[in-house]
């Protein structure tokens, strides 16, 4: 019986393919490589020493989805595809809804179809929206400011349906806060196309001296300095709570939500000293406006996932920032052409 890993190609799928395998479960990943390269997997088979099987398929097309339903035994998904940029999520809506709620939709129908009703979905703090407060926990209202995010609660809403019309159903809702870093071999990573939108592979791009310096969007936020605060996990850590998930999943039925972070809120400032400190690179910047859509403090209460599955957060900062310099370091261009 395995896994099916949608969007297992990419940054957090490859790190959590690495940590099924390495627990001794059958993964089957389905990627359509619109954000990843097929080469990813070949080094998730080279640090785990294990062979898996992966399909080039849309989750928009159900008839070559429904294929590999056919040809395996799945019993339970880890949903990783979607787009995630929110700049091009606001100026692409309906690619985002499209991709984002019809993939998931062809994705559940198979899973009911097939018996296969355990899903442990990708969400994001993004549904959140401006936290009234800090540090947030699960009851907190829900709200979006972007279309991305909006794919995001809209399909934490499905699922609970889902769960409701058929009570077999088990989700588990990971709501993702930051996630950064890379797997300690340095073989696998976060491989932004262009320009990076997010801090660390912005910061790891100064650091190796690919980009002259980093732009810090506002000093004038409401934190301890100024710029924005955020809850920056390990993505290994956060590979791991996806393992403990599921393992919860096959025991219970019902929808539980979980928010996947460590705890801990760094500023922009905060990450560039502590990159500077635990990899010896010198990272420049320049303090600019505003991004408009940012919100001064960004962080978890993880306790529930803790109690409930078990899982916290292992790496610090320290670990992040030392993890993304090898991988950015060891390859300047990613996973390349
Ligand atoms: P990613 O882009 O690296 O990985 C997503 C993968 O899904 C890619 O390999 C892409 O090719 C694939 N994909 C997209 N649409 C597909 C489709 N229609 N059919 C098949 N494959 C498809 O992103 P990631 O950072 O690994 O994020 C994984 C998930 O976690 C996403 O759902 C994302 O929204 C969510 N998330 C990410 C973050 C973050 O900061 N990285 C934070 C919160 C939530
Ligand atoms: C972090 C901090 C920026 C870049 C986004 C999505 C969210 C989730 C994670 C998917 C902020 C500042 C950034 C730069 C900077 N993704 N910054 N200069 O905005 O917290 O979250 O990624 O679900 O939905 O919105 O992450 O890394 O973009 O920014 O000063 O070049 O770094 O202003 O304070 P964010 P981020």
């Amino acid at each position: 019986m395995a896994i099916l890993i949608t969007g297992g190609a990419g940054y957090i799928g490859t790190h959590a393919m690495v940590e099924f395998l390495n627990a001794g479960r059958e993964v089957i990943c389905v990627d359509n490589f619109s954000n990843s390269k097929p080469c990813a997997l070949e080094r998730v088979k080279q640090i785990t020493g294990k062979d898996f099987k992966s399909y080039e398929v849309d989750l928009l097309d159900y008839d070559a989805l429904e294929k590999v339903f056919v040809e395996n035994k799945i019993e339970s998904c880890i949903h990783f595809a979607g787009l995630k940029a929110v700049g091009e999520s606001c100026e692409k809506p309906l690619l985002y809804y499209h991709n984002n709620l019809t993939g998931t939709f062809n994705l559940c129908a198979l899973l009911q179809k097939y018996g296969a009703k355990k899903i442990v979905f990708s969400s994001s703090a993004t549904v959140y929206g401006k936290p009234a407060s800090v540090p947030i926990t699960e009851d907190f209202p829900l709200s979006t400011t972007n279309p991305y995010g909006e794919t995001k609660l809209m399909i934490e809403r499905i699922l609970k349906d889902l769960h409701a019309a058929d009570n077999e159903w088990s989700v588990s809702i990971l709501r993702y806060f930051n996630p950064i870093g890379a797997h300690k071999s340095g073989l696998i990573g976060e491989d932004p196309k262009g320009i990076p939108n997010n801090l660390l592979p912005y910061v790891a791009q100064v650091a190796t001296g690919k980009r002259p310096y980093l732009s810090i969007f506002g000093d004038d936020y409401n934190t301890h300095d100024g710029t924005g605060v955020r809850d920056y996990i390990h993505v290994v850590d956060l590979a791991k709570a996806h393992l403990k998930a599921i393992e919860r999943a096959e025991k219970v039925s019902g929808v539980e939500y979980f928010n996947v972070g460590t705890g801990v809120g760094y500023s922009v400032l905060d990450i560039v000293k502590a990159y500077e400190a635990a990899t010896g690179a010198k990272v420049p910047y320049k303090i600019v406006a505003r991004r408009p859509g940012d919100i001064d403090e960004c962080y978890a209460n993880p306790d529930k996932a803790y109690r409930v599955l078990g899982w916290r957060a292992e790496n610090n900062i320290e670990d992040m920032c030392r993890d993304s310099y090898r991988w950015q370091s060891n390859n300047p261009d990613g996973y390349g052409e």
